[in-house]
């Protein structure tokens, strides 16, 4: 394992969130689970000591769980992305940010729907400036798969950025969990991986699977 880092994970309380919690917990990372409610950040830590009895994990409101971070990961949906970053954005300065988002838009997630800006998380990194280093990752790793310890998830993850060194950082904490990150380019680029997210969703629908994900072939 590379470097532990204090991570905290903004939503840590839902599907993709706690998923990446117990895995980053159970490979020796120090966890704090975000929440809109401390009491549900709280509660979904507790849940995770019941199941490693070891793992360093702890619950707060979203902005106290930015600030005690070193690496901060966000796992909301995308209508409430803008607004999480807003009220943690003070603790970001000089941190990577790590965003899962994908501007998925009710029903039709299994078409692609960009927002006029061409990335959520793009947008995310023009709107935080250069102070803070933002990573676009994990888009298209089914949060099913990640929270079944017995199954291998067999994908890939994509990692885009316009900091070469944070994406090596986040490439590490793929590498923690058992999955392969790629250096995917600049942040521009995470247009590509949202917008996969809805082929794979596409994929998963039409094969009647649970989470179809992605392999780069061709790579040493
Ligand atoms: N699910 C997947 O397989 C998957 C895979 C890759 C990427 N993603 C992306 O990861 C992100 C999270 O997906 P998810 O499926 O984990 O979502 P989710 O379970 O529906 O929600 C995650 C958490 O976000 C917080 N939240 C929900 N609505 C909110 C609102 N209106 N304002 C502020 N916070 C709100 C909630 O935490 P609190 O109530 O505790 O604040 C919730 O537990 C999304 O952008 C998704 O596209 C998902």
């Amino acid at each position: 394992m590379q470097k532990k880092f204090p991570i905290a994970i903004l939503g840590g309380t839902g599907q993709v969130g706690s998923a990446l919690a117990l895995r980053w917990a159970k490979a020796g990372h120090c966890i704090i689970v975000g929440s809109r409610n401390a009491a549900k950040a709280e509660a979904t830590a507790q849940q995770i000591k019941q199941t490693l009895v070891s793992a360093e994990v702890s619950g707060a409101g979203n902005k106290k769980a930015a600030q005690a971070a070193e690496v901060v990961v966000l796992t909301v949906p995308y209508a409430a992305q803008r607004a999480t970053v807003d009220e943690v954005r003070e603790a970001l300065t000089g941190k990577i940010l790590v965003d899962t988002t994908v501007p998925l838009v009710p029903p039709k997630i299994a078409r692609v729907q960009l927002p006029p800006e061409g990335s959520a998380v793009a947008a995310i990194q023009k709107l935080l400036g250069e102070s803070v280093r933002v990573v676009s990752a994990f888009q298209n790793v089914s949060a099913l798969h990640l929270k079944d310890f017995a199954h291998d998830a067999d994908c890939d993850v994509l990692i885009c950025g316009d900091d070469v060194a944070a994406r090596d950082v986040v490439v590490g904490l793929a590498a923690d969990i058992g999955l392969r990150g790629v250096h995917a380019g600049p942040i521009v680029n995470s247009a590509a991986t949202e917008a996969l997210t809805s082929v794979l969703i596409s994929i998963n629908l039409r094969y009647k699977i649970a989470g179809a994900g992605i392999r780069i072939t061709g790579l040493p």
